[in-house]
């Protein structure tokens, strides 16, 4: 609801209730190599969800206290805390108390929906996935804002030493680094991906929130050339043990494992695709896919 002020003439000017905008709250996390606010990025998402809602609040998270913090945490803060920094942050904001809507960004995706499995206040109606990577990756093709040489050291550490203690602890990526080649190695080592995939024990909390969810909804993009298995945005991977075919989500035991097969039957689970690299997305395809998601409800 917003006061908008009528103007018959000049000096005479009354003011009515009207209802401005229908939609929820929305939550952006951002992706890696990204900060809340880049005005070439979410800086410019934010403003066109602004405008096409009509006004609804959008909460670009910020990791941390500033822009230098937020671009960092991409890569070096653990998802375990940037996910609890992100809970406490969305408890105490009040503007979130009826629910709220939530966009992830690249590994934004992954992080948004361990938000949705451990905490379920205030409540996450409609989950939208753009280009995350919720069974992980197996290599890093390339690297969005880093440099060649950063890139390449990046790489070459993930693929030699990414299930060592302290890159689990100090790399994100490392984190859902998901080597199908090892599975076993990465269920036991993996400090994030395995743990809110159900794949090291149950939890059926996560189960159990992740089914209160009205809608997830999976982006892939067909022609990504950073996400490896680009699969991976749908919930697919490696059939395990070879890295060339890919086993599709309903054939995963993370399908039945994370109550995932529940949303689906139910036609809560949706998988969306976009022609193009990465993140690359016109606002026309936006306006036309992901908006009416979230005035729907
Ligand atoms: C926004 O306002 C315009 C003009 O009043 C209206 O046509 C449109 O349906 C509104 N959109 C939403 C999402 O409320
Ligand atoms: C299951 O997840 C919930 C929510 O994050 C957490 O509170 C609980 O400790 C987890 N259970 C186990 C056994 O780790
Ligand atoms: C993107 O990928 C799709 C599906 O593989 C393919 O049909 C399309 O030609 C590709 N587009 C570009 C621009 O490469």
């Amino acid at each position: 609801m917003t006061l908008i002020k009528n103007c018959i003439i000049l000096l005479f000017c009354y003011y009515t209730v009207a209802e401005s905008t229908d939609a929820l709250p929305v939550v952006l996390w951002h992706g890696m190599g990204d900060t809340c606010c880049f005005p070439f990025s979410l800086g410019s998402i934010k403003k066109l969800i602004e405008t096409e809602t009509n006004g609804t609040y959008v909460l670009s998270l910020k990791i941390g206290g500033n822009m230098v913090m937020d671009y960092e945490s991409g890569f070096f803060i653990h998802p375990d805390y940037q996910v609890r920094y992100v809970c406490d942050q969305l408890a105490k904001d009040e503007r979130l108390i009826n629910g709220y809507n939530a966009i992830g960004f690249s590994q934004g995706g992954q992080f948004l929906r361990a938000v949705a499995q451990r905490c379920s206040t205030p409540p996450m109606k409609t989950l939208i996935s753009i280009g995350g990577q919720h069974q992980g990756v197996f290599g890093l093709p390339s690297c969005p804002s880093l440099s060649n040489s950063a890139c390449e050291h990046l790489r070459k550490l993930l693929h030699r030493e990414a299930y060592k203690e302290w890159v689990q602890r100090n790399l994100v990526q490392a984190t859902y680094w998901h080597d199908p080649l090892n599975e076993e190695e990465y269920r036991q080592k993996s400090s994030f991906l395995s743990n809110i995939n159900n794949e090291v024990f149950i939890n059926q909390t996560y189960i159990d929130n992740l089914n209160k969810l009205e809608k997830f909804v999976m982006v892939l993009f067909l022609n990504d050339t950073i996400v490896q298995p680009k699969e991976s945005q749908w919930f697919g991977f490696y059939t395990p043990g070879q890295d060339e075919e890919i086993r599709p989500l309903n054939q995963s035991p993370v399908y039945e494992d994370l109550g995932l097969n529940q949303l689906d039957s139910d036609g809560r689970l949706v998988y969306l695709s976009v022609e193009g690299d990465h993140l690359q997305m016109t606002s026309k395809w936006f306006i036309e896919n992901i908006i009416p998601l979230l005035t729907e409800n």
